[in-house]
């Protein structure tokens, strides 16, 4: 039988896993570089191309990067706060002292809470003002406009997040200002009680509004965001890239 030389089986063994691993030379010509990016999970997201326009921060006024940069901010700083939250209202351990304890004697608690308050008073005004320059450079137009549809569903569900995010400190800010909710829910024509009675749980404001507002917040709402976010960018790609200036 043929003998390997030590060296040479070596060398082979290497780059048979070197080549398991990457399917591609060093990325230094067009064909390397684009073939680094189809062949791996995380870069095959983004274009392997993208137009001089597209980047073009007077264009798109980079509102719609970073609404999804604040949307994943949201997403680690509200796993880390959900290590000390009780969505309860009374015990010993419940909401409204969950948050004081943050905000007060939990290391970086603060610093923790502020950053994801911040991420989402941001998220509101960048998501609207990216709604707004889609309006405003007509980019809502055939053959964007089931993205324009997509669009309007995450503004509703940034909201939403937003909406059930300001019940879970059960402070009487939260508690006054989702009342108001209750009540306008509660003046839908026909079937107002019922409809309140789904969406809070109850005939009045308590424990179950909170705990169904919780579950909404930190698993229904998020789920159908990162969902519809990633059918937002798979279409943006399907439609040829964003429009550019004229
Ligand atoms: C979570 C919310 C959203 C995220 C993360 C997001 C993200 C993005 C990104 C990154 C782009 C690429 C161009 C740019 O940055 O401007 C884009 C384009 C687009 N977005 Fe959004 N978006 C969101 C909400 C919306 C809303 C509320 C609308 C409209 C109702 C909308 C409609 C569109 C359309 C039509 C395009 C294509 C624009 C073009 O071709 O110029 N998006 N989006």
């Amino acid at each position: 039988m043929l003998e390997i030389p030590a060296q040479i089986w070596q060398k082979t063994k290497t780059s048979y896993i070197w080549r398991s691993l990457f399917r591609h030379g060093y990325p230094d010509s067009r064909k390397n570089q684009s073939l680094a990016v189809f062949t791996n999970v995380f870069l095959h997201l983004h274009p392997v191309k993208v137009r001089r326009h597209a980047l073009a921060i007077p264009y798109t006024w980079c509102m719609g990067g970073l609404s999804f940069f604040l949307f994943l901010i949201l997403t680690l700083t509200g796993t880390l706060l959900m290590f000390y939250y009780h969505p309860s209202v009374d015990g010993v351990y419940n909401a409204y002292g969950d948050i004081k304890d943050l905000e007060t004697v939990v290391v970086f608690g603060q610093l923790l809470r502020n950053m994801h308050r911040w991420a989402a008073h941001g998220m509101v005004i960048t998501v609207f003002l990216h709604m707004i320059r889609v309006f405003y450079t007509g980019s809502y137009k055939p053959p964007r406009e089931f993205n324009w549809v997509i669009g309007t569903l995450l503004f509703f569900f940034t909201i939403l997040l937003s909406y059930t995010g300001y019940l879970l400190p059960w402070d009487q800010l939260a508690f006054w200002a989702v009342t108001v909710g209750y009540e306008i829910a509660r003046a839908t024509p026909v079937i107002g009680d019922e409809f309140a009675f789904v969406a809070f749980g109850g005939f009045q404001l308590g424990p179950n509004a909170l705990l169904r507002f919780y579950v909404l917040h930190v698993v229904g709402l998020p789920l159908l965001t990162g969902f519809l976010i990633a059918i937002h960018f798979w279409r943006i790609r399907k439609d040829g890239g964003i429009t550019g200036p004229l």
